[in-house]
């Protein structure tokens, strides 16, 4: 019986373990998880998400602060459009964030950097463009570009030194959706050096309508596997979505993946970026609180525990500060359904606004509880604890446990 161990994944001359933590913004995929997971020979991910909110938590610069004194003179305005970010303090995140994590990076693993186009920040274009190079000029081994087609992100890498050696890839959820981004980099002759196939049970963003559950993983890899194949193109495919142990992942290497990408499993790993109070939350989520819904303003359906607290919370946009989902002219769905809610309601202190979230607010507090479909079995992934707390884990078992295990078994961690 094969395990995940008994495969790699090739890039060149380069191999690695066929593991791929994948990118959690806002900093839940930490520096810490994806270090942890190079240093064992896999891939693991940092986000790009919101990175100068992130780096003012992390290297205590002070990039908020200074935005939302710039613009707090139009914090009552619902029109966003004055309000931008410094594409100098933007690319100075990625630099910090980006190379501090490669400086401290140990082992023959490789870190990537997921890079979702959604992030509109006012300034799609030029926001994306700061925000690719700056990851390529310090140093990350490669990006993982999500949430969006990105027909024109590799375009906006194709005069850096490093767009040809890095390792560059796209998520996608359809054929479809690959067809049109081949079309696109065939232009510059570069191919991605990667695709993931992600299905509709994984977390965060989905690449699918509410229509969701009439997709298969397997049915779209697949499709996927044999149109490479009849093209003669070599792309390393990488399954996604719902592998929740070894058995799934190498039933995807058999059917043809170089690897695949997990995330659920690591969000109650000690090194991951929820807060280990909301950790628990995920422990003990039920199936019946897994739920898809359309409260993000980027428009994709998202997944979530249903009791996280983001869902019909009405507080103020707070775009000044924040503003990452702003589109290009100064938008965002939160802002409209605020605006209507509190038009309804002029004389509550305290209202809810069930239709969208302010997701850049809940997102950084972390009170948007994104999660996969099969968070209601991490609890079988552990110990209760005496006073019925369940026991964290380390990146190290998870990520074992995905690679040596056989007959669908998961290993419990030493009881601490
Ligand atoms: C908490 C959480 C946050 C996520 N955030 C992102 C994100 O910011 N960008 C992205 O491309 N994918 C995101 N994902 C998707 C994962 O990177 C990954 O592809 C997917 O969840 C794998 O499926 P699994 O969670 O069932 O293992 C997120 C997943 C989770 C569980």
């Amino acid at each position: 019986m094969k395990c995940v161990d008994d495969f790699r994944l090739r890039f060149g001359k380069q191999e690695v373990v066929p593991i791929i933590i994948g990118g959690m913004g806002v900093d839940i995929s930490t520096a810490d998880l994806a270090l942890e997971v190079s240093r064992l020979g896999g891939i693991g991910h940092i986000s790009d998400a919101m990175l100068p909110t992130v780096s003012d938590r992390r290297y205590k610069t002070k990039f908020v602060s200074e935005k939302q004194k710039q613009y707090k003179l139009n914090i009552l305005e619902a029109d966003k459009s004055i309000v931008q970010f410094d594409l100098a303090q933007v690319a100075e995140s990625s630099r910090l964030h980006v190379s501090k994590t490669m400086e401290a990076k140990r082992g023959d693993g490789m870190i990537f950097v997921n890079c979702m186009e959604k992030l509109t920040m006012n300034s799609p274009r030029e926001t994306l463009r700061t925000r690719l190079n700056a990851a390529l000029d310090a140093g990350i081994d490669g990006i993982t570009l999500s949430a969006g087609l990105h027909l024109g992100s590799f375009e906006l890498m194709k005069d850096n030194a490093r767009f040809r050696d890095a390792k560059l890839g796209i998520i996608v959820s359809s054929l479809r959706a690959l067809i049109l981004f081949l079309r696109k980099t065939a232009r510059l002759d570069r191919l991605p050096d990667f695709v993931v196939v992600e299905g509709p049970l994984a977390g965060g963003h989905l690449g699918f309508g509410m229509d969701w559950a009439e997709y298969d993983l397997h049915t779209i890899v697949a499709e996927i596997v044999a149109h490479l194949k009849a093209e003669h193109v070599d792309i390393p495919v990488i399954a996604a979505g719902g592998i929740f142990t070894g058995t799934d992942a190498v039933a995807f290497l058999e059917a043809g993946c170089a690897a695949v990408q997990v995330a659920t499993r690591f969000t109650v790993a000690k090194e991951c970026g929820i807060p280990a109070k909301v950790q628990q939350e995920y422990f003990k989520a039920t199936e019946d609180q897994m739920e898809v819904n359309n409260t993000s303003p980027t428009g994709y359906p998202m997944r979530m525990i249903s009791t996280s607290p983001s869902i019909g919370a009405g507080i103020r946009p707070n775009c000044e500060a924040y503003g990452y989902l702003l589109d290009a002219n100064g938008s965002c769905a939160y802002i409209n359904a605020y605006n209507a809610e509190v038009a309804l309601h002029p004389d509550e202190k305290k209202i809810s606004v069930k239709e969208k979230t302010c997701l850049c607010t809940h997102m950084r507090n972390y009170d948007c509880w994104t999660c996969g479909h099969y968070t209601y079995r991490l609890k079988d992934t552990t110990h209760r604890n005496a006073d019925g707390t369940y026991q964290i884990l380390s990146a190290e078992h998870i990520f074992h446990d995905y690679q040596f295990s056989v007959d669908n078994k998961i290993k419990l961690p030493a009881k601490q």
